[in-house]
């Protein structure tokens, strides 16, 4: 769908996220001229300054995130002749009319604010928006992460945000769904026919989504300190795979249908108690330790760290769905800082055969689906074959499909396809109202809880797997993590 002319506005225009992600971003759609001609890119930042200074900062802190193979001096240039700077403070209405001059005022061009700031801004950008007549009917508001500390903090966003414009003009970001393997994941479950009818609680037996990063938190402590692994990648990014791993198949690929079904998920989820939380969920902080031969502080030693923090950076999961296709199949969910390994991946394991007229000889090895997010894109899947030769030996052999190899075309960085869609209006890919409050209803007892423990997580190494108590977490169910399970090599 062709992309009418905007006004984009970033608020919080001269912050990292703008610098690392969204400008290369555009920059990129700009150079495979998505964009019109007169489409403009209006960058917000507190400080007075020429729009001569605020091009040399993106010179400096944006150009360098660009990919070289894709820079190109003209359409840099022609990039850079979009972007505009305008000095406003958000919490001062008056400084808005800086915003109003620099906007054009024609209802043909579509107005997007995208809000690049800490939440607890959001209402009064869109107040004093709508009081400079700024939220108009063709405008559209991007939230970005995190939307809300908790439960109630996401519903006054939803409430405050709401005021001032209807649901189909606001779009919450998750950055996972704009992964090309994310959106690769629905093209597999409700592209083919092969998976869906074994796709239940009567062919797999468990789930595993894990995000692992060898990344600490070095630099951004502030922010992480006040999250946490939990707020800040499992109430989203890892409940999102989660529920299109999970959700039922939507009447279309059109953003209610899709989002319905992830909410119905999500509000099937089985809820924490005090007593089933100690089984089931695993909170870890890592302390020194080496990652890929370097050695690296422990997270309460990191840059401007807090000595006595309580602040998780890993966690796992065991959650349930209380639906007819899933009850009774684990879905176990982890995520941590400073790991033995950067991935992403979703690993669904099918039950074993129910009665093998094999010899006893022959291993049994259960089929095994891993859809691998990152670093690769691809889909590996294990299936039993017999050894040749005499006798009827099986053993496992995996069958890999790689989806860079196999697709030679470009591909879209996650914020590249989200910053289209907002552009063309299409929510597919954003969580709806109730899907955040859901989502954050669900994670609630594990917050609650955790407030009131006495205990400090539980330490791991840096460059590990986490604590070992999440492997008993997996192995109580007589289970192991993918990687504990794969051979030496
Ligand atoms: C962000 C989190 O949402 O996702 C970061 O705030 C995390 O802490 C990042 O590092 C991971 O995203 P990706 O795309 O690098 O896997």
């Amino acid at each position: 769908m062709a992309i009418s002319d905007f006004d984009l506005v970033l608020f919080g225009g001269t912050g990292d996220l703008a610098m690392r992600k969204l400008l290369p971003a555009l920059y990129a759609r700009d150079r495979a001229r998505d964009l019109m001609p007169s489409a403009r890119i209006i960058c917000i930042g507190r400080d007075n300054k020429s729009n001569e200074d605020f091009l040399q900062i993106v010179e400096k802190n944006s150009k360098p995130h660009v990919s070289s193979a894709t820079l190109d001096a003209d359409v840099w240039q022609r990039f850079c002749g979009r972007i505009q700077y305008v000095s406003l403070n958000a919490k001062e209405p008056a400084t808005y009319q800086n915003l109003v001059a620099a906007m054009r005022d024609d209802p043909a061009i579509s107005r997007v604010f995208y809000l690049a700031t800490p939440p607890t801004l959001f209402s009064m950008i869109c107040d004093n928006l709508s009081q400079a007549g700024l939220a108009t009917a063709n405008a559209r508001v991007v939230l970005e992460k995190p939307l809300g500390h908790d439960l109630e903090s996401a519903k006054d966003i939803n409430k405050q945000v709401g005021r001032y414009f209807n649901e189909s003009q606001i779009f919450r970001i998750d950055h996972y769904l704009g992964k090309e393997a994310v959106q690769n994941l629905l093209a597999l479950r409700f592209g083919n026919v092969l998976f869906e009818p074994l796709w239940r609680r009567e062919w797999i037996s468990d789930v595993q989504i894990t995000i692992a990063e060898e990344l600490g938190v070095g630099g951004r402590f502030d922010y992480y300190d006040t999250s946490g692994a939990l707020r800040d990648m499992l109430q989203n990014h890892l409940l999102q795979l989660l529920c299109i791993v999970a959700m039922e198949p939507p009447v279309s690929n059109s953003a209610d249908s899709v989002r319905d079904e992830k909410l119905k998920v999500l509000r099937s989820l089985k809820r924490f108690t005090p007593s089933t939380l100690a089984m089931n969920v695993v909170r870890g902080q890592y302390r020194a330790g080496h990652v890929n031969g370097v050695a690296v502080p422990g997270y309460r030693k990191e840059e401007d760290a807090n000595p006595d923090s309580r602040t998780e950076t890993f966690v796992a999961v065991k959650a349930e769905i209380d639906t007819w296709r899933w009850a009774g199949v684990p879905f176990y969910l982890r995520t941590g800082k400073r790991m033995a390994d950067s991935l992403a991946e979703i690993v669904v394991r099918f039950k074993s055969v129910p009665h093998s007229i094999f010899a006893h000889n022959s291993r049994s090895t259960p089929n095994c689906l891993v859809i691998r997010l990152q670093p690769d894109e691809g889909l590996h899947m294990n299936l039993m074959a017999k050894t040749p030769g005499d006798g009827m030996r099986l053993k496992p052999v995996e069958l890999e499909l790689d989806f860079r190899e196999k697709f030679k075309t470009p591909r879209m960085e996650a914020y590249e396809r989200l910053l289209l869609d907002v552009l063309r209006g299409q929510l597919t890919l954003f969580m709806r109202s109730d899907e955040l409050e859901a989502a954050w209803e669900w994670v609630e007892p594990i917050l609650e809880h955790w407030d009131q423990e006495e205990s400090d997580p539980i330490p791991y190494s840096a460059g590990t797997w986490g604590p070992a108590a999440a492997s008993a977490l997996i192995g109580r169910d007589g289970l192991q993590w993918r990687e504990e399970a794969l051979p030496e090599v």
